[in-house]
């Protein structure tokens, strides 16, 4: 059974019609198209499929659609400014070689996003802990953990 529902989506209020046992990241890959959100395990055990919802890093593969009605959910999508540039996060993952296959990276990034937005100055440790279940099978994390570390000295 469908249902209506409203959310603000990268910053514009949107409505969906969601299945009652459609999952977020199914609603936000095949009604809206935004397919940086990946299906790994379908379990909530590796992380790829990460959005934010209402400012919480979440599995959006286990969160029921329905659930994210009324919340403010942000996708890598959302990320990169209005003329493209990519933000702070995103740039650093490039420089720092810590996109290798590159299906693990929306997910993390996410994951690093609501690390920043909470904790503008991270130490090592954290990051490692706010990264803890995002599974990357190509980098060994360190790049991975350099490039948040100086997207954090480098956002505003
Ligand atoms: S696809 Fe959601 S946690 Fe793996
Ligand atoms: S870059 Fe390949 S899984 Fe992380």
């Amino acid at each position: 059974m469908k249902k209506h529902m409203q959310f603000i989506l990268n910053g514009h209020e949107v409505t969906a019609e969601a299945d009652t046992r459609q999952s977020l990241l199914s609603l936000l890959r095949e009604e809206f198209e935004l397919t940086g959100a990946k299906e790994g395990c379908g379990e909530g055990e590796c992380g790829a499929c990460t959005v934010i919802v209402d400012g919480l890093a979440v599995n959006s593969c286990i969160m029921p659609a329905l659930e994210a009605s009324g919340c403010r959910v942000e996708t890598v999508e959302g990320l990169a400014g209005p003329d493209g540039s990519l933000h702070p996060l995103q740039q650093a993952f490039v420089d720092f070689g810590a996109v290798q296959c590159g299906f693990c990276t929306p997910g993390m990034v996410m994951s690093a996003k609501a690390l920043l937005d909470e904790d503008a100055a991270p130490d090592e440790e954290t990051i490692r802990t706010a990264i803890e279940g995002n599974l990357c099978r190509c980098t060994g994390y360190k790049q991975i953990v350099d490039a948040i570390k100086t997207a954090a000295e480098k956002m505003p």
